[in-house]
């Protein structure tokens, strides 16, 4: 089985964060949101994977994931000139996919559970696809599925955000499919957002007379469209992280449980960090307090400052009497206390002061 990631999109709800690499690349609990996709495809099994790259900061994709061995895993790049789609997405991998069953995960999406029961589950059965439906407070962002309430187990309906959606059951974004799927994407017109439709082409493949079975998500699962929605798949995550310190520590300093601490990263002991909370490598941490559920990247310098339920990127200086709380925070920014109040902002910045 062969596996694609979505790595492509504009992602304009995450501005300005995007407007220096692609929306996947960002970190949720210090790791790219793209890596735990291609995790999740690992254990499953899924080593040939295909990673389709649009034009934002593509090279950067390519520079991390590079061929895929430091990940245990072989890639290939798909270029995708313009967001046309998900179904255009799959398209495009017809030569690579060449005949086998394989599984398309969109890599903004992030999932607790792994994929290893559902892939079996789709191995073992005679579906022509399979999806994953998880419930949502907010149908309308979604694609939605219509069970058939005359025939358990059946799906009557996939439609893309619907005005008026018939159930909460959203689609997710990873999708177990064999080559039929690329006969019925060749008959889809563009929807009413430009785009070829994943859930058109689902539609259609029933409409036909395929067979489509599902499963439910247990546990959690995130689409992280907007800023709010990173900051909720961090904390997330973080419920989970466990412990592990290999950093240089003052005794005195009050550390829960929950906090993952990079090699070489000093912590003063009038120093609190409040699991869970990750912090990567070479951080200087003076008496500041940090979490609950917040991820800070490597090599920042920390003094003072109260942060809680938020994502510090790498090389970030934070030295201010400043109590922070939902922000997220980009590579390479600074924030020092003032006698005024003096900004150097990137385009579509928000301050909440
Ligand atoms: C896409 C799909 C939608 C699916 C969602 C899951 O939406 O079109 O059917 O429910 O991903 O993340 P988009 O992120 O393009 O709005």
């Amino acid at each position: 089985m062969k596996g694609i990631i979505l790595h492509g999109g504009h992602g304009t709800r995450l501005r300005p964060l995007t407007h220096t690499g692609p929306k996947q690349l960002l970190p949720i609990a210090n790791k790219p949101m793209s890596q735990y996709a291609l995790e999740d495809l690992k254990k499953a099994g899924v080593t040939e994977i295909a990673i389709i790259i649009g034009d934002v900061y593509p090279e950067k994709v390519k520079e991390y994931y590079g061929d895929g061995s430091n990940f245990g895993v072989k890639i290939s790049y798909v270029y995708q000139d313009a967001p046309k789609g998900i179904s255009h997405a799959i398209r495009l991998c017809k030569d690579f996919v060449s005949g086998d069953r394989f599984i398309v995960y969109l890599g903004d999406n992030v999932l607790r559970k792994d994929l290893t029961d559902y892939t079996k589950k789709f191995h073992t059965s005679d579906s022509d696809a399979m999806i994953l439906l998880c419930e949502v407070d907010d149908p309308q962002r979604f694609g939605i599925a219509e069970l058939d309430k005359d025939n358990p187990g059946k799906i009557k309906k996939i439609s893309e955000k619907p005005k008026d959606p018939p159930s909460n059951l959203a689609v997710i974004g990873i999708y177990f499919l064999t080559p039929k799927i690329f006969d019925v994407i060749d008959k889809l017109k563009p929807s009413w957002r430009g785009e070829y439709e994943i859930t058109e082409a689902l539609q259609l493949l029933m409409e036909e007379g395929n067979k489509i079975n599902y499963d439910t998500v247990t546990g959690w699962w995130k689409d992280t469209g907007t800023p709010e929605d990173i900051i909720h798949a961090n904390k997330l995550v973080l419920d989970s992280i466990g412990t592990e310190h290999q950093f240089l520590i003052d005794k005195d300093a009050k550390i829960t449980d929950g906090v993952v601490v990079g090699k070489g990263t000093t912590i003063t002991s009038d120093s609190v960090i409040a699991g869970p909370a990750i912090i990567g490598k070479n951080c200087k941490i003076e008496s500041a307090k940090i979490g609950p559920y917040v991820s800070i990247g490597d090599n920042c310098i920390l003094k003072d400052c109260n942060i809680e339920n938020s994502i510090i990127m790498s090389e970030c200086t934070i030295d201010s009497k400043t109590y922070f709380s939902s922000s997220i925070i980009a590579h390479g920014s600074e924030i020092t206390d003032s006698a005024k109040r003096q900004f150097l902002l990137g385009e579509r910045s928000q301050l909440k002061l």
